[in-house]
């Protein structure tokens, strides 16, 4: 048995069938396999790992992305396609790739990951803590009826995917820079969007500058607008993508569309009767995971005052004593024996300190969920330097 690497044409015969076994209809068509080549320029720069014995036994890519955490960019693996041969499952395939494919990732420059489990506690038991999913809020265009109305200082710009790429790319990388836990597609990837050409784009302008964009779908006459991720820089920019929405309204019966999970869309307008969800279901409507693979994703991060020992236990990627400085505004960091002197003392587990890290526990909320141990004076140093957060992935993958 051994793992190996697989790259371009490769796929086609060792991890793209077993990816299409476990997350497509099957037996496939010759005609679906005959599709396989189209997608390989979007697979390209993906490290993709294979366990094999007469055949291929189970694969697991990683996609070199980026993500923002706490205002940092930094290199994010995203890792996707994990799947084993149904005869060759619960053998421990899957656990000897993923930990080799993030220990090549870790090792090359990627301090984060993140992923959409089909089940969380399998991919907890690898360290990754769970992210908010995105809502999802319906409502009827009859309802942004005041919004035609408004006079609001801007324009829209409204064109097709393939065409209004390149300000989308541009809009999108802003966002990474700009918010939390967002993330972006490398572009050999990103432009499968482009390519696909399967939505209109809409954009909010302000004097030429785009401050909003958001890419939608109108499944029939008197059916649904579905818009994606509806990102807007301000009110006004969300304003404007939404009178254009209300443009609709003898056309679609509903508009869906999602937003980051603090979003609160009943205060978008007065008299808006919106329904807002997030679903979370196994396996396959899940919310992201995250993780840190390496502590240099921390030094350097905006801190509050706080000073805490931690030891990072039972974790492949982390283990160590650190002493957490935030006291200068900005994490400072110190390994092993310069750990030392009189602060309090935590122990976590790697889902634990990413929990803190991406903002989505309290410290006190770390040990309830058997992540660590945290007594209240060090919880209390914690909550100073890793403030709560609401990260938005954004990307889905
Ligand atoms: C889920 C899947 C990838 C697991 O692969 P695998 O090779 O059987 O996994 P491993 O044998 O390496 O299992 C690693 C650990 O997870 C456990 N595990 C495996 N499948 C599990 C499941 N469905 N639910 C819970 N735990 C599971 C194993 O018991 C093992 O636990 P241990 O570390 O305590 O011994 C495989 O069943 C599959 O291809 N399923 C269909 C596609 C899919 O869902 N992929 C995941 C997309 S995110």
């Amino acid at each position: 048995m051994a793992v190996r690497r697989v790259g371009s044409e490769e796929r086609l015969t060792t991890s793209f069938p077993l990816s299409a076994y476990a997350f497509e209809p099957s037996p496939l068509s010759a005609a679906r396999t005959a599709e396989f080549p189209r997608y390989l320029p979007y697979n390209e720069g993906n490290r993709t790992l294979i366990v094999e014995e007469d055949g291929t036994l189970a694969a697991a890519s990683a996609i070199p992305m980026r993500q923002n955490l706490r205002g940092a960019v930094l290199p994010m693996a995203g890792v996707a396609g994990v799947a084993s041969h149904p005869l060759a499952r619960r053998q421990g395939h899957v656990r000897t790739l993923l930990h080799q494919l993030l220990d090549e990732m870790r090792d090359d420059g990627h301090p984060l990951t993140a992923l959409y489990p089909f089940r969380p506690s399998f991919y907890a038991k690898f360290g990754y803590v769970g992210l908010p999913k995105p809502r999802t809020a319906t409502f009827s265009p009859a309802d942004l009826g005041p919004l035609l109305r408004a006079d609001l200082p801007g324009e829209v710009g409204w064109e097709r995917i393939g065409t209004g790429y390149p300000a989308w790319r541009e809009f999108t990388e802003r966002c990474l820079r700009e918010r939390h836990g967002f993330a972006a597609f490398p572009d050999y990837r990103d432009v499968g969007l482009r390519d696909r050409d399967e939505r209109w784009l809409l954009t909010a302008r302000v004097d030429g500058v785009v401050t909003g964009a958001v890419t939608y779908r109108i499944d029939d006459h008197a059916g649904e607008l579905a818009a994606d991720d509806l990102l807007a820089d301000d009110p006004l920019a969300r304003a404007l993508l939404l009178q254009f929405f209300a443009r609709h309204i003898d056309q679609v019966e509903r508009i869906s569309v999602q937003v980051a999970a603090d979003e609160l869309p009943e205060l978008w307008l007065t008299d808006l009767a919106v329904h807002v969800e997030a679903r979370v279901a196994r396996p396959n409507s899940s919310a992201p995971m995250a993780r840190l693979l390496s502590m240099d994703a921390l030094a350097g991060l905006p801190a509050g005052p706080g000073r805490v020992r931690v030891e990072l236990t039972g974790d492949r990627w982390l283990a160590g004593t650190y002493l957490m400085d935030g006291s200068t505004g900005s994490l400072e960091l110190l390994s092993g024996t310069a750990a030392g002197g009189p602060v309090p003392d935590a122990t976590l587990t790697a889902a634990g300190l990413s929990a803190l890290a991406y903002g989505v526990l309290d410290p006190a909320e770390v040990p309830l969920r058997g992540l660590g141990e945290v007594p209240v004076d060090a919880a209390a140093e914690l909550r100073r330097i890793f403030s709560r957060q609401v990260p938005y992935l954004f990307a889905d993958f």
